[in-house]
């Protein structure tokens, strides 16, 4: 069956229409809209968005406000999406180190999901944080000043919620 909205992310689409005047503004929470439903945004439905807003906005502009953003995942990922910052102030503050250290405890690469598909690592650019760096993002929350020892004990925690 073709995708559509979810019945609370229809239910938030109608709420957003009468707040974003210009159509275009839109696209960026519809995309959130169809990350939330299918934890990724695939053309499929890039193409739905597109419909349900109408024209003027297109697919290509879907496409493109999609892949410019880096939090929306454009394939499947982990029940924990491990996001760490490798731009410059958190690189500074070892986020080398951070990355190197969450991709050797999961036994994975960044950009790679773990085989239970309960993480998945990328290394990400600025999260808007970089006073507290190294930063990462996982799912919706921030971990701020991380040490290898801090990222490790987050990891611990986390693998223990099923
Ligand atoms: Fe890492 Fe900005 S450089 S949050």
């Amino acid at each position: 069956m073709a995708y559509q909205f979810s019945q609370d992310s229809e239910k938030r689409f109608q709420r957003l229409i009468p707040q974003f005047p210009s159509k275009r503004s839109l696209i960026l929470p519809c995309l959130f809209l169809l990350q939330a439903d299918k934890g990724f945004v695939d053309q499929e439905g890039m193409s739905y968005i597109a419909e349900r807003i109408g024209a003027p906005v297109s697919l290509a502009q879907v496409h493109g406000v999609a892949t410019f953003y880096t939090m929306y995942n454009k394939k499947p990922v982990g029940k924990f999406h491990i996001q760490i910052c490798g731009n410059i102030s958190c690189y500074l503050s070892g986020s080398d180190s951070i990355t190197e250290h969450v991709c050797s405890k999961l036994g994975i690469e960044a950009g790679e999901t773990t085989k239970d598909k309960k993480f998945t690592v990328d290394e990400v650019q600025c999260l808007g944080a970089c006073e507290f760096g190294p930063v990462a993002q996982i799912n919706d929350k921030y971990y701020e000043n991380l040490t290898p020892e801090i990222i490790e004990n987050i990891l611990s925690e986390l693998d223990k919620q099923v």
